[in-house]
């Protein structure tokens, strides 16, 4: 695991002398002193806008900018990494820069009732606007997709999009089988890897994925920053659905051409001081196993799971090898929200409600969950406090 002392906020007390126990997250994970340092530092010597001025602190500014893309390109082994906001703004990338221009009337797409809001709405928006169909693959009671219904989606459809791994469960989907047989019948496939990137290095050239994308934030960077991976064929094919600044080539009262690299899909002033944290955390995490902290954090999650089911609680997720330490749980006697009142009384800090998954929660007939979910920082120490936590509120409140 790594060192918790390498994040100050997690020497802080909450509601008097309760020692912070950070359970959330998948909602954002908390940053190391080097990201905080390295944006203090950028905005103290070298603050500047990027790829205009000649000057110094432009030089430098536009350096450490690129070197954020660098690093990206070659953690997920990608051919084309466009910088963004954070994975709404890289799925809307997506719907907006490749369906405006590829999709037509008529077309199909695939997506998938475990979806994030950020992989449904931008679709509808999109199908509503260009009267394209929208197919879900459903889920089904064991938590996982119905692969035989998503092989039947397939025919006709122009593109796939799924979790990685979904927010609410944890669960890992078998994303190489769904690209082969999207691919196989010529679709393209944007996977949303918010959850997933975080745990697991991802070659997407290697998976051969289209469409990458990721949150800086959900992996020890700052908020406000994410990318969207693109393979070369797909870039080729896209559109900006952004104009202004730094996007362009040339521009005349007539009319405009556009850069021909990433740029043309990265208008206005970027986010240069967010791409500088985002790289000191990307080395931050390439010094860690991630494959042994995968083992680890997930035996974690298996133990809280199974003793929230020993004290009455359902658990939502399956919790196996390759799925991710969140444990989502209910218990009949206690509204979830109360819950976490209860828990973030005494320093437990969960998520509740319906986690941007409002379709994946109707399916499994709920409306809410609490949910705890991992990360390098977090221990057994911790787990065990937190179940002990739980047993108490429950044996307080009668339950
Ligand atoms: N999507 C984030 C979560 O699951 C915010 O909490």
């Amino acid at each position: 695991m790594v060192d918790p002392a390498d994040f100050p906020i997690l020497s802080r007390t909450v509601h008097g002398e309760h020692p912070l126990v950070y359970l959330d997250n998948a909602a954002t994970t908390q940053k190391p002193a080097v990201v905080i340092d390295a944006m203090d530092a950028y905005y103290r010597q070298n603050n500047a806008n990027v790829h205009r001025a000649v000057h110094a602190l432009a030089g430098e500014a536009t350096d450490a900018y690129e070197a954020c893309r660098d690093t990206l390109r070659t953690w997920f082994n990608a051919e084309r990494v466009v910088l963004t906001s954070g994975t709404t703004e890289a799925i809307n990338l997506v719907a907006h820069g490749w369906g405006r221009a590829v999709l037509k009337e008529g077309d199909a797409i695939v997506l998938t009732e475990m979806e994030h809001h950020s992989d449904i709405v931008p679709w509808q928006m999109l199908a509503k606007e260009r009267g394209i169909e929208v197919r879900y693959v459903p889920v089904l009671p064991d938590m996982t997709l119905d692969m035989e219904a998503y092989e039947a989606s397939l025919a006709g459809a122009k593109l796939v999009c799924v979790v990685h791994t979904s927010n609410v469960l944890g669960v890992r989907n078998p994303v190489e089988r769904i690209i082969e047989q999207a691919h196989a019948m010529g679709a393209k496939v944007l996977l949303d890897a918010a959850q997933g990137a975080p745990h697991s290095r991802i070659d997407v050239t290697g998976l051969g994925a289209d469409f990458l994308a990721v949150s800086a934030h959900k992996m020890l960077g700052p908020t406000g920053i994410g990318c969207l991976t693109i393979s070369q064929a797909a870039f080729d094919e896209m559109q900006p659905f952004m104009g202004g600044g730094d996007m362009i080539e040339h521009v005349s009262l007539s009319g405009s051409t556009y850069q021909t690299n990433e740029h043309k899909f990265e208008a206005g002033t970027p986010r240069i001081a967010e791409a500088v944290g985002w790289k000191a955390a990307m080395d931050y995490l390439a010094a860690v196993d991630l494959d042994s902290e995968h083992q680890r954090l997930l035996g974690i999650a298996r133990w809280t799971a199974e003793q929230l089911r020993s004290l009455g609680c359902t658990v939502y997720g399956r919790h196996g090898d390759e799925d991710s330490a969140v444990v989502s749980f209910l218990h009949p006697g206690i509204h979830a929200e109360d819950f976490a009142h209860l828990l973030d009384a005494a320093g437990f800090a969960v998520r509740t409600g319906h986690h941007c998954a409002q379709p994946l929660l109707h399916r499994l007939g709920i409306d809410s969950t609490v949910r705890a979910s991992f990360y390098l920082y977090n221990t057994m120490e911790e787990a065990e406090a937190f179940v002990a936590r739980v047993a108490y509120v429950l044996e307080r409140f009668g339950r």
